[in-house]
């Protein structure tokens, strides 16, 4: 089988644009896909500012900057996926859209030994696959944010997976982009949101509940427990409606009070405070 080389990314948001560069980093072609032109522009924004972090930081040369800006291409047409080795979908964490999107990935995509990729947390990939003619070539692959820093990405097969598939995106992974890569089962919230929201989810119950600020929770966790970040700030940095997109998938799946959202929660993201992206949440970033 070759190696994968062409990439598309649908989504470029905050984990949609850092996938984008990782792959960019590491090479390979990649096409970005997003809904509005200004949802292209600001993923863009989003990657020329990490790389030049990245720069500042002297992990990468000045001159990598345009040649890995150079390997992106950003499009509204989703058209530009017929050719692509590796498609990762990256979109707001909701069932219905992520279901359509797979649908029409499956119509664009001709390269019949294409893996199609889903970087959702917590909904199930089998779903996903069952919404193309091709589920044995749907799978997982979970980055965390910031994805450019860590190095982790969780590999979840459905039932209907198959273990090449599987073991041509670790490939991928570990050997081209140089993650880590862990497996699990086709579970809501797989290992890690399965363990991480729930500690978040009780954070905001016990802000909610005044039982201390925002800022004495966070510092417990960050010098009491050496966390790199509390858990509002990680909330904040993760986004809100993403935390709460996931409770819903997770308390859907297992019906258990620790994965419900708090009201409070709810009440921030219908008020449209949905973190750092949004320039509130439970602190203000304007
Ligand atoms: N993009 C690119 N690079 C970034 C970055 C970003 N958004 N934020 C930080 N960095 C880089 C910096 O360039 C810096 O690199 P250097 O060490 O080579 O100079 C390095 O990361 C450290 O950054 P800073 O010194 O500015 O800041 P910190 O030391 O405070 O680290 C952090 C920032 C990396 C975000 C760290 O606080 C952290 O790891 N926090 C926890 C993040 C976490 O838990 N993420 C998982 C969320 S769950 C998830 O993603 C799953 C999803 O499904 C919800």
């Amino acid at each position: 089988m070759p190696k994968i080389q062409r990439i598309g990314v649908v989504g470029a948001g905050l984990m949609g644009s850092g996938i984008a560069e990782v792959h960019a980093r590491a090479g390979l072609d990649v096409v970005v896909n997003e809904v509005s032109q200004s949802a292209l522009d600001a993923g863009k924004a989003k990657i020329e500012k990490s790389l030049q972090r990245a720069a500042k930081a002297g992990k990468i040369a000045d001159a990598d900057v345009d040649a890995t800006l150079g390997r992106l291409t950003f499009t509204t047409d989703i058209e530009a996926f017929a050719d692509r080795d590796f498609v990762v979908e990256a979109i707001l964490e909701q069932e219905q859209a992520k279901t359509e999107l797979f649908g029409r990935i499956d119509e664009v995509v001709t390269n019949e030994s294409a893996i199609l990729a889903s970087n959702t947390s917590s909904i199930p990939i089998m779903k996903l696959g069952m919404a193309t003619q091709r589920p044995e070539h749907v799978v997982g692959v979970h980055f965390f944010n910031p994805v450019p820093v860590l190095p982790l990405v969780e590999l979840v097969a459905s039932v209907r997976t198959s273990d090449d598939v599987v073991a041509r995106a670790e490939e991928h992974v570990t050997g081209t982009l140089g993650k880590t890569a862990i497996h699990c089962q086709d579970r809501a919230g797989f290992i890690v949101n399965a363990l991480l929201v729930p500690y978040l989810l009780s954070a905001i119950r016990m802000y909610e509940a005044g039982f201390a600020s925002a800022e004495d929770i966070d510092e417990g966790m960050e010098k009491g427990t050496a966390h790199p970040m509390g858990p509002l700030r990680l909330s904040d940095m993760v986004g809100l409606d993403t935390i709460k997109a996931i409770a819903d998938s997770m308390y859907d799946e297992y019906k258990e009070p620790t994965y419900a959202a708090p009201p409070l929660l709810m009440r921030m993201v219908d008020a449209g405070l949905h973190g750092k992206k949004s320039g509130r949440g439970f602190y203000d970033y304007s």
